[in-house]
């Protein structure tokens, strides 16, 4: 079985080298394995709710999925898209406001952060918090359940999130899946074996402490400067130097191949003078990202490429995305008209002649048959011939009991011209009038 691996990139920022090899690089190549369907996005709606700078949405949008084609993820190959492409993003993420309890979002650790950041500057505890805010996971679990992604790798902050989302598809299955499990119920996956790159400083790489170093961003140049900026100790040239944390050593060895990595600490440990260690590390990110820089270059300069791409991206997810919202409509009641019943109690015995029907009969072969009517009398279902009749009697039983799920492996057909929807929005019917 394909695994279905989908993760999202929320556009407020410019990928520095700390994003490209934490979260870029590892999505990347596992986006190549055998048996792997990765989905791709751009969180742009999260952007919306960290951001009210359009310009800066805009223009991350661009530079994130420049950087991301540029350091070859490949849009044949895996599903990449913008969220506000999908609009069953936003349909689904109402009805899973729907079944969200309050409580839950209450405990969400970025919501909290902001309340306990306005309680300790003496501000009233909803300062600053929008409903984006606070709903914020609700739209994550709708980016991952649209999908039905088994695997979500994500940064260790965002953890509770995928928690909560498997809360809420377990709720909405119970609710509404009739013994179905309607979504996939994801799980985080943290890459242990990918070390967060240290910034400037020694700290981890964050645009929050202004210590990054650009992934392609001002050319090598700018990568050159900023390297010259990494905190090193005071060590002079010739006297030996530990490679064991120095985050100089840690940003190489990132980059480097096991020999390379084996000589540029024994070299530190020779003497090598932080000068020339420098531009070692200089070269070899630049022999990495150097052929990418051009990649990038060319899309920031032709946007209308990287428009086409994430377009194409929508299609692919949206063949996904339209169908399975259709069930999932179909699921909590939003369905085409048809005579439903009425519920139960006085006025279901009133309207009984209104819902939907199964016959049983022998035909002239001497064969059993039954089928399924809507109240209006259009066949619905055709079963198959039975030789015994009590087999045939014993599927009508079952399908009243218990509804659509019984269709699974049922020998019936579902009536030319007919909807699957509408065979199940019956059957629901059915269970339903009984009850
Ligand atoms: N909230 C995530 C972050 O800030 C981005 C994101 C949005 C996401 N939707 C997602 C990640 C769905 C994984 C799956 O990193």
């Amino acid at each position: 079985m394909t695994e279905r691996v989908l993760t999202g990139i929320t556009t407020t920022g410019t990928p520095h080298l700390g994003n490209y090899v934490g979260a870029i690089r590892p999505a990347i190549a596992a986006s190549r394995e055998a048996g792997v369907e990765s989905f791709f996005f751009l969180a742009d709606y999260h952007a919306l709710i960290k951001c009210d700078d359009p310009a800066r949405i805009e223009r991350s949008r661009i530079e994130i999925a420049a950087s991301w084609v540029a350091a070859g993820l490949d849009p044949e190959r895996v599903t990449f898209y913008r969220q506000s492409d999908i609009p069953e993003t936003t349909e689904l993420n109402w009805l899973l406001t729907c079944v969200t309890a309050k409580g839950q979002m209450n405990r969400a650790h970025a919501y909290k952060a902001t309340v306990d950041a306005s309680v300790a500057a003496g501000e009233d505890p909803d300062a600053n918090v929008t409903m984006g805010l606070y709903c914020y996971p609700i739209l994550m679990a709708a980016d991952i359940l649209l999908f039905n992604a088994h695997r979500v790798p994500v940064g260790r902050d965002q953890v509770q999130h995928i928690e909560m989302a498997r809360d809420v598809a377990q709720r909405f299955n119970h609710l509404f899946g009739q013994g179905r499990e309607l979504f996939v119920l994801p799980q985080a996956e943290i890459e242990e074996t990918v070390a967060t790159l240290p910034g400037l400083d020694g700290r981890k790489m964050s645009k929050s402490y202004d210590n990054t170093v650009p992934l392609f961003q001002g050319g090598a140049k700018a990568l050159k400067e900023a390297i010259a900026r990494i905190v090193t100790d005071s060590k002079l040239p010739g006297e030996p130097k530990d490679p064991e944390g120095a985050h100089l050593v840690t940003i190489h060895d990132a980059f480097a191949s096991a020999e390379q990595r084996a000589s540029f600490h024994a070299d530190l440990l020779a003497g090598l003078a932080w000068g020339e260690a420098k531009q070692r590390v200089v070269d070899l990110i630049e022999a990495h990202v150097g052929p990418m820089r051009e990649k990038y270059e060319h899309l920031m300069a032709h946007p209308e490429q990287i428009e086409e791409i994430l377009l194409a991206g929508a299609r692919k997810a949206r063949a996904v995305a339209t169908p399975f919202l259709g069930e999932l409509r179909n699921a909590v009641g939003l369905r085409k008209m048809v005579a439903v019943a009425a519920p139960a109690g006085k006025a279901a015995q009133a309207t009984k002649s209104a819902v939907p029907v199964f016959k049983q009969y022998r035909e002239a072969d001497g064969q059993f048959y039954f089928k399924l009517t809507s109240a209006d009398g259009g066949l619905l279902l055709q079963s198959q011939a039975f030789a015994d009749g009590r087999e045939a009697g014993a599927w009508v039983k079952r399908f009243k009991q218990e509804g659509v799920p019984a269709l699974a492996g049922a020998p019936v057909a579902v009536a030319a011209g007919v909807a699957q929807a509408d065979v199940e929005a019956a059957l629901s019917a059915l269970v339903a009038a009984q009850e």
